[in-house]
């Protein structure tokens, strides 16, 4: 099992320039844990247990209010990690982090985490970078709900989406696994109704294409023109 992991482990952007032994090591102190779609991998405000790097899948991380409403802060894919937020502040979990697809996922102990941190600055640089890089796609998406429209809010999420998750097939579009309506309507501070009333009007221009679970955008919407 440890090659695989180990493998991972090493694309991981935050291990990524670990020595081969230093990797096995960690490999050899992770646990793998499987969940199903939808399943709560840990949830707001729980105390934290360690940090988790994404072997496959994908996760939502999403905030609840007291009614029940949720907003959808982030959605993770393979080699990125979430929970280290409790880990560095000594916090609770700052949100909960629920599998959108069946997803694996390896769990790093606070404590390894920490010895990794302390022994390489490259991984705490590194760490700042990713922190660095959400706190702007969450200042992005902070304006996008305080100044954008519901259309251009979700021409934004497809975009994002596709950016981040996409697969670029080389024929002029980008293949992404399409989240529910729900998770959309809940990604851009809409009903679900709404979304689905939307993704047929961008279906009928021509600029998504649905088949099954997945959707289909041409590569130039991802320069930026929302279209
Ligand atoms: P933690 O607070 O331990 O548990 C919830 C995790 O969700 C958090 O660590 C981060 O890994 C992740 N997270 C919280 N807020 C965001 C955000 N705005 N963008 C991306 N990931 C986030």
């Amino acid at each position: 099992m440890c090659a695989a992991l180990t493998d991972l482990l090493g694309r991981a952007s935050l291990f990524g320039e670990l020595e081969p032994a230093e990797l096995e090591t960690l490999a050899r102190a992770a646990e793998k844990r499987e969940f199903a779609r939808d399943e709560v991998i840990f949830a707001a405000h729980e105390p934290a247990d360690g940090l988790y790097v994404l072997a496959s899948g994908r996760v939502k991380v999403c905030v609840s209010s007291s009614g029940g409403k949720e907003l959808i802060l982030a959605t993770l894919g393979p080699e990125q990690f979430f929970g280290e937020m409790a880990l560095l502040d000594n916090e609770p979990r700052s949100a909960s982090v629920i599998a959108q697809l069946p997803t694996v996922a390896y769990r790093i102990r606070r404590d390894d985490f920490e010895r990794l941190i302390e022994q390489h600055p490259t991984i705490a640089r590194k760490l700042m970078r990713e922190l660095s890089l959400r706190l702007r796609r969450s200042n992005a998406q902070m304006e996008s709900l305080a100044t954008l429209d519901v259309v251009g809010r979700l021409a934004r999420y497809f975009i994002d989406l596709a950016r981040q998750h996409g697969q670029i097939l080389g024929n002029g579009w980008v293949a992404v696994r399409r989240p529910t309506h729900q998770d959309i309507a809940n990604s851009i501070g809409t009903s679900r109704e709404t979304v689905t009333r939307l993704i047929n009007d961008l279906e009928q221009r021509g600029l998504v294409v649905n088949e099954g679970k997945m959707s289909y955008l041409r590569e130039s919407v991802l320069s930026g023109e929302e279209g």
